[in-house]
């Protein structure tokens, strides 16, 4: 990586913007279920920390689009921090207001402020110069580490860069050494896995990946648009009319290029989108009228496995099934398990619902990497400029 890093700079008595991603899926009563992020942060907290900065974190939580809402508060995410830390971290009231503005300005060494979420402000997701430049106004040293925000251009992920000394932290570093590993330098054989609900999500993650894999194993509902295009009825299942054409040259592009592109050989379907709705299972060109498919079959996750017993090099991204209801997590869950039991193998799990899937079968810790970013993770592997990690000097 030739942007600079908080190894590079000096940061002592120095007070530091770090913008991290907290943002962290809460329960009713707004206690946080999954602290991955926040512990995957604080590395370069802690590194901060003892290196003498004065540190003011910033993130977004959720979607309140401009608007300050309670629900969205990181009151939780403050909490947790002081927790993990062992000291207080003192929460903003606004972002760049009066409350930011006071509790920042007679900051000792150690002290951490946080302010609140970064979308409360109108002016945030429109990268908006006024913004940036607030944000600049409260530190000496921005320092982004918000990998799985990455991807957009927002003020406090890539405007302020503008005003301030810049560098990358811990987690960006790891994440981009993680994933640029596996798809530039890929021990082979190298397997991807791609699954989640439709094509047209993964086109351009698809296209790259042809590029670089040996085989490529379809499932979730994407699979149906391909078998569509190749003439099977598919029931009711999810199915993109207008992505037939694009199906069929991905695996024209498959062929062309020797990559071993497969699909699955049989589905679970059932009769509704229910936990307990009623389910058999059908091969790939008896899909029945009426029945919807939402899990992979056991022969596919022979076939798949079997694959995956021999990669080098595997890369995940979206479960191949409705794993939220049990009954049609089996085909998901013996990925992660077959992923989980793999010897001198790297694994790279992209984040959204692929980590959630392996996170909630208790194999988090059996991968070599799970990365943080969704969308992030899926707009790197396409090859795209990531607008927080682009904004950051050179070394
Ligand atoms: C994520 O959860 O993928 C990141 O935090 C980005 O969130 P966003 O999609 O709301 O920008």
């Amino acid at each position: 990586m030739n942007k600079v890093t908080i190894k590079d700079i000096d940061v002592n008595g120095k007070k530091v913007l770090l913008r991290c991603d907290f943002n962290v899926p809460l329960d009713d009563k707004l206690n946080i279920t999954d602290k991955t992020r926040i512990v995957a942060a604080l590395p370069t907290i802690k590194y901060l920390l003892e290196n003498g900065a004065k540190l003011i974190l910033c993130s977004h939580l959720g979607r309140p689009k401009g608007q300050v809402k309670k629900e969205f508060s990181l009151a939780p995410v403050a909490k947790e921090l002081s927790k993990e830390l062992g000291k207080e971290v003192k929460l903003a009231e606004d972002v760049t207001g009066n409350s930011a503005k006071e509790l920042t300005n007679n900051m000792k060494e150690g002290d951490i402020v946080l302010l609140e979420n970064v979308r409360f402000d109108p002016r945030e997701e429109k990268n908006d110069d006024t913004l940036s430049q607030e944000f600049a106004s409260l530190a000496e040293i921005y320092v982004n580490d918000a990998f799985g925000t990455c991807h957009r251009a927002h003020s406090s992920t890539a405007g302020v860069a503008k005003y301030l000394p810049s560098a990358c932290g811990f987690l960006i570093e790891k994440e981009l050494k993680a994933l640029g590993d596996a798809l530039n330098n890929p021990v082979r054989p190298f397997v991807a896995i791609l699954g989640g609900k439709k094509v047209s999500d993964k086109i351009g993650v698809i296209d790259s990946l042809l590029e670089k894999v040996d085989t490529l194993l379809i499932g979730g509902g994407m699979a149906y648009t391909f078998f569509k295009a190749q003439g099977y009825n598919v029931g009711n299942s999810v199915c993109e009319l207008d992505k037939l054409d694009l199906a069929t040259s991905l695996m024209e592009k498959a062929k062309a290029k020797g990559v071993k592109m497969l699909l699955p050989v049989d589905n679970k379907v059932g009769k509704e989108f229910d936990p307990n709705t009623e389910s058999k299972i059908v091969k790939y060109s008896e899909i029945p009228d009426e029945w919807e498919g939402f899990d992979i079959g056991p022969e596919t996750i022979k076939i798949y496995t079997e694959e995956l017993k021999n990669a080098k090099t595997v890369l995940w991204n979206g479960p191949v099934g409705l794993f939220e209801f049990d009954q049609f997590a089996v085909g998901t869950n013996a990925i992660a398990n077959c992923l989980a039991e793999l010897k001198d193998c790297t694994t790279i799990i992209g984040g959204g619902d692929s980590a959630a899937a392996v996170t909630k079968a208790g194999l988090a810790d059996k991968m070599t990497h799970i990365s943080t970013g969704g969308g992030a993770s899926l707009e790197f592997i396409e090859g795209k400029k990531l607008p927080g990690i682009e904004c950051i000097q050179d070394k």
